[in-house]
């Protein structure tokens, strides 16, 4: 019976969200790669639905406009006012009067749902043939929360909402998670008639499953195991609170999968990125968006990568990276940062204050220290000196530098867009390369060195440089001059012969 029976998901998301005080609608903030609303719509992925509707109305366009993004299939239906969530159903549902079956009712703001757990309140309250079946919690905070008030037998009496409840009902510690299953044509019937004789003057929708059993159809409770993800999210120390808690099941996980996670307390990894077996995650690590890490590679201290593959065996120590590749066994950093499109074949290595900016490097070339790489293509095995600077930008193009394989940069050279190393070739260090350099030729563009004696004497007596040059130049002298006879053999190494 379960598997004929139609679903239709409804998320509600058009309150105000006042409590964030955000410009932002609430159901949109964030929490590890997905905003909340992306983590409820996620929950009802086994749900197998015929159709989503999601209820906007504050900040209708921005919600509806990331709905497109990251659901297509789902429906935005405005809710002009906000009159409650059971008005805000009540909407949803006249949108689809076609809808029958199973209507499953979950709230935006609740992102740490587990896709299990909707789909079997969904199963129970299909096979039990309930009229609506709820997901409770016993939480240890339930404050602002609507309570789930019982029989003495046991069986649900109604949900009262903390602004209406006594303060025997307020000490009440199970509470409603906001998901509902229905019966489509009861829920119907039951929202048509729902006062607002309430603290907020709102039609509720928790007191649907009251009245349902006020013309005596069975209502069902389904309490979860695992509490805390029926926590909803009303202001941003909750969503904090929130963000930890699905970091510590998203690393738990990790670790489980054969991660080893060395300080689970700074590792922040999104639920759409992924990691490898036997890698190792060190402390104060982001890994976000579509960030995947190989099997084995080392990732931390201090490293946020964004939207970056980092292929087996590779290392990455204090850097950050966005949009870009990191081959097998590459290494990056202390303190590299590496910006879109920034591609490392196997062995490639970026250094210490190092900044990559389209940039691909053939396997095992290096660019070890200070330099800045942008629009370039580098060839296997070459050797980008200290200080070396792709100079890219002309004030109003960017141009491409070609380094040919196992070519030789010198330190502290610009290599002056467009332009293009050969294959085998050196630049001497301290050239302003503007002219391609053909394979196997050494280019200098330095000017000879000119060295004025005695400058210093003349030009600049008394001077602690004047000492010390003084002081070579006595020291070079005795040197130069014969052995006297008092030398013994005991300083022997400190003689004129070293
Ligand atoms: C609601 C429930 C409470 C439950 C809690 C679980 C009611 C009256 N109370 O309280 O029993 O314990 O959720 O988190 O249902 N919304 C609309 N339109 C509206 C009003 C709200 O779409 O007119 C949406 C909100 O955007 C939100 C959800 O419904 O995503 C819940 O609204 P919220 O104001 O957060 O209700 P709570 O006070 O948390
Ligand atoms: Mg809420």
């Amino acid at each position: 019976m379960s598997q004929t029976r139609s679903r239709t998901v409804v998320v509600l998301a058009a309150g105000p969200g006042k409590r964030m005080n955000s410009t932002t609608p609430k159901t949109l903030h964030e929490l590890l790669g997905r905003t909340m609303l992306g983590h409820v719509l996620a929950a009802t992925g086994q749900v197998d639905a015929e159709r989503t509707l999601v209820v906007v109305g504050v900040g209708a366009e921005q919600v509806s406009s990331h709905l497109a993004e990251i659901a297509p299939d789902a429906t935005p239906v405005v809710q002009a006012e906000q009159r409650g969530t059971g008005h805000a159903l009540r909407t949803a549902l006249a949108a689809v009067p076609e809808a029958s079956g199973t209507v499953l009712v979950l709230h935006g703001d609740t992102p740490l749902l587990h896709p299990e757990t909707v789909r079997a309140l969904v199963d129970t309250h299909e096979t039990e043939g309930a009229a609506a079946t709820l997901l409770a919690a016993v939480v240890d905070n339930p404050f602002g929360l609507g309570r789930v008030v019982r029989h003495r037998d046991g069986t649900l009496e109604r949900i009262v909402e903390e602004r209406d409840a006594t303060a025997e009902q307020r000490a009440i510690r199970e509470i409603n998670a906001g998901v509902y299953a229905f019966d489509a044509t009861l829920l119907r019937d039951a929202l048509g008639k729902l006062n607002t004789d309430n603290g907020q003057g709102e039609e509720y929708l928790s007191d649907v499953p009251a009245a349902l059993i006020g013309t005596g159809y069975e209502v069902r409770v389904h309490v979860t195991p695992q509490p805390t993800e029926a926590l909803g999210c009303n202001d941003r120390a909750e969503l904090a609170h929130l963000r930890r808690l699905l970091r510590e099941r998203i690393n738990t996980e990790w670790m489980r999968s054969g991660v080893t996670i060395l300080d689970p307390a700074t590792t922040w990894i999104d639920v759409t990125a992924t990691v490898g077996r036997d890698a190792i995650i060190d402390q104060n690590t982001q890994l976000r968006g579509a960030t995947a890490v190989g099997e084995g590679a080392t990732v931390g201290p201090d490293v946020s990568l964004i939207d970056t593959v980092v292929e087996a065996g590779a290392s990455v120590v204090r850097a950050h990276a966005v949009g870009s590749h990191i081959g097998p066994r590459a290494q990056v950093g202390p303190y590299a940062s590496l910006r879109p499109a920034s591609r490392l074949a196997a062995g490639a290595k970026v250094g210490t204050f190092v900044e990559t900016k389209n940039a691909e490097l053939g396997e095992g070339a290096k660019v070890g220290h200070q330099a800045y790489v942008g629009d370039a293509t580098i060839g296997a095995n070459a050797n980008i000196g200290a200080g070396t600077i792709f100079v890219n930008y002309d004030g109003v193009a960017k141009h491409h530098t070609d380094v040919g394989e196992a070519a030789f940069v010198g330190c502290d050279t610009s290599l002056v867009a467009p332009v293009t190393v050969g294959d085998g070739a050196y630049v001497a260090a301290g050239s302003a390369i503007t002219r391609d350099v053909p394979p196997g030729s050494l280019a200098v563009t330095r000017s000879p060195q000119r060295t004025i004696d005695g400058w210093v004497a003349r030009r600049r007596p008394g001077t602690k440089a004047a000492k010390a040059a003084e002081a070579a130049e006595a020291a070079e002298a005795a040197e130069t001059a014969p052995p006297t006879g008092s030398d013994t053999g005991d300083d022997a190494q400190e003689g004129p012969h070293r």
